[in-house]
């Protein structure tokens, strides 16, 4: 048994669609346990810091005016394995080719307006909780 916590954001596409109570129903009915969570606007800031591994890409400017755009849910989700398990219910990052099952591959046709994103390592949870929670 190994305990994790893992940052999530319900990111603005799924708050605009209507889709907060499904990703929370996905998360839940896998056993996670919601811990914290709050809906609030990611500022350019925290855009910044969040990802920054992702500040010199090309479609950074576009994926930071979409991020900071509109409110999201950030949360907090504890369990067995947490980090991976929720990156598997997410589904891979293009959710044009996301399998089928997954939250992306059920919702979206995006490669930027994915839905959901999830802490893909202990190192980035602990930074992203960090950032948003501290
Ligand atoms: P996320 O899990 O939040 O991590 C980085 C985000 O950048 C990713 O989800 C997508 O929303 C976005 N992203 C990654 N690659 C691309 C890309 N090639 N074009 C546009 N957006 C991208």
């Amino acid at each position: 048994m190994a305990e994790q916590s893992t940052l999530i954001l319900i990111k603005p596409d799924a708050v605009e669609r209507g889709l907060i109570g499904t990703v929370l129903n996905r998360l839940e009915n896998k056993g996670l346990t919601i811990e914290k969570m709050e809906m609030r606007t990611m500022t350019s800031e925290l855009a910044d810091a969040h990802y920054a591994e992702h500040v010199e890409k090309p479609f950074y400017p576009d994926l930071k005016a979409f991020m900071t755009s509109r409110p999201l849910v950030a949360l907090i989700a504890t369990g067995d394995e947490a980090i991976p398990a929720v990156r598997t219910i997410a589904g891979a990052t293009d959710g044009r080719k996301a399998e089928a099952g997954t939250i992306r591959g059920d919702y979206s046709l995006s490669q930027q307006r994915n839905l959901i994103h999830a802490s893909d390592s202990p190192e980035s949870a602990k930074r992203e909780i960090d950032l948003w929670f501290n």
